[in-house]
């Protein structure tokens, strides 16, 4: 079948890439754009380590179609940090120990944003429904709760105390 081009912003960035209409936007991602943050879990809408922000939207990029995604705007973990400084959930995830292999970490930030920009005061049982769709192997899940509620607090202007005193130091 044609290939196509098909043209988006990727973390601020205009792109042009082609594809072929059957191509999948985690495939884009990771194998022409060099955009390896978002990983590839399980394939079957599952796990959530694809997850990014597309259009306001957080979505599985194991789900959607690259050529979807023609004129719009995307956010992947690669667009987090700015100028060298770590973004309040990169921020959260390091000073809770929110991660171990690091595998899931990248959806679970891109899903954690969208979150936040929708509610800013989330509670534990917000946080724990939103992120259902994110499965991690490692951690338990509660340290990733407290990561969040890390970010939450400092996205807010708050004073944040990490749990873990010894990271603070
Ligand atoms: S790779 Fe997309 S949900 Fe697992
Ligand atoms: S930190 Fe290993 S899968 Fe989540």
């Amino acid at each position: 079948m044609a290939k196509t081009v098909v043209s988006f912003t990727l973390n601020g960035s205009p792109v042009d890439v082609l594809v072929e209409p059957r191509e999948l936007l985690i495939h884009t991602l990771r194998e022409k754009l060099a955009t390896t943050g978002p990983h590839i879990g399980c394939d079957t809408s599952h796990c959530g380590a694809c997850t990014v922000d597309l259009d306001g939207l957080s979505v599985k990029a194991c789900t959607v179609l690259t050529v979807q995604c023609d004129g719009a705007e995307m956010l992947t973990i690669e667009g987090f940090a700015k100028a060298g400084a770590l973004h309040p959930l990169q921020e959260g995830f390091s000073q809770e120990h929110g991660l171990q292999c690091g595998f899931c970490t990248p959806g679970m930030i891109t899903r954690a944003y969208r979150l936040l920009q929708e509610n800013p005061s989330p509670t534990e049982a917000d946080i724990r429904f939103w992120m259902a769709g994110n499965l991690c192997r490692c951690t338990g899940y509660q340290n990733i709760v407290k990561s969040i509620q890390y970010a939450a607090a400092k996205m807010r202007g708050e004073t944040v105390a990490t749990s873990h005193p010894v990271l603070a130091e």
